[in-house]
């Protein structure tokens, strides 16, 4: 199926129109932030899973329940997707933790007014159009990658789900009012888990001693989350995500566009990313 048929034109991005009814963003749209709201905010396949195992383990002290029952779509629930209307988040006590693939210009109203807590996690872009390959590959509800070559051209276009990397990257380092922004990228995340729990835990005003940083760390390594029904995506039906062609938790590693990317294909990549990212001031861990 194409573009037409599978996406929304929202806000200059595409959305895939099955997991972003009308209502639901017209329910974001109208949304009531809490200044004690936590937003984890990522451009698609950039580590939101891993940072809603981390944010509520972290919030709570170290106490699995939460990443124990609920999956990790109701623990850290997507404004703009179509369950964000029927979860009740008006509700829920504080603080609330949720999710956004939103650019910053993108968001809402009631965000700028109120401010909450965002952490913002980047990754090096050919790891998120290598995750991203496979990813369009094994969904129902998003357009077929087609080859390689095409698909980079698409992926860097921005004529994908939620839109350039580049544009999103941008939108939220160009943030106003950055003391309530935490910026993190997957790459330190992956160099020191526990040392990126910690920060968090900093950033979010919760203070966890250093056995419970650890332990935190340790069940978010990407082996032992990959054992989480409740984070692997195993409970979504085949037809909608089928992984048995190629697992949500995939790899989990940084760099794994080497294998993925051919020579020419990187020196095109890099040609892009250095006239978009030429403006930029922020010292990202993979340059
Ligand atoms: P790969 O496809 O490169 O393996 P998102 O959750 O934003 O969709 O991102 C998915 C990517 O994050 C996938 O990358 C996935 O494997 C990776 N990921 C999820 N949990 C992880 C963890 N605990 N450690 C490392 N990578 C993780």
């Amino acid at each position: 199926m194409t573009e037409a048929e599978l996406y929304t034109l929202y806000k200059g991005v595409y959305l895939p129109s099955h997991l972003h009814p009308p209502q639901s963003l017209k329910y974001y749209e109208d949304f009531t932030f809490r200044p004690d709201d936590v937003i984890i905010v990522t451009y698609p396949k950039s580590g939101t899973t891993w940072m809603q195992e981390i944010v509520p383990l972290v919030m709570s002290g170290g106490d699995p329940a939460s990443v124990e029952t609920l999956p990790n779509w109701d623990r850290v629930p997507w404004l703009e997707e179509h369950r964000a209307c029927v979860l009740n988040l008006e509700e829920r006590p504080s603080p609330r933790m949720f999710s956004t693939h939103f650019h910053y210009n993108m968001m809402p109203p009631g965000f700028f007014k109120v401010k909450p807590k965002v952490i913002y996690v980047m990754r090096n872009p050919k790891d998120v159009f290598t995750s991203s390959f496979h990813y369009y590959g094994i969904t129902s509800f998003l357009v077929k990658p087609g080859s390689q070559s095409e698909f980079l051209h698409k992926f860097l276009d921005g004529k994908v789900m939620f839109g350039s990397w580049f544009d999103h990257v941008k939108s939220w380092l160009n943030a106003e009012d950055k003391q309530h922004i935490m910026y993190i990228c997957y790459e330190e995340m992956i160099m020191d888990l526990k040392d990126s729990v910690a920060r968090i835990a900093q950033f979010l005003e919760k203070p966890l001693d250093a056995e419970v940083v650890e332990k935190i760390a340790d069940r978010c390594l990407f082996k032992n989350m990959k054992q989480n029904n409740m984070s692997n995506y195993s409970m979504v039906p085949c037809e909608f995500i089928d992984q048995t062609k190629s697992e949500f938790l995939r790899k989990g590693i940084a760099g794994d566009w080497k294998n993925q990317l051919s020579e020419a294909e990187v020196e095109h990549f890099d040609a892009v990313y250095k006239d978009k990212m030429k403006d930029v001031k922020y010292k990202f861990v993979w340059d």
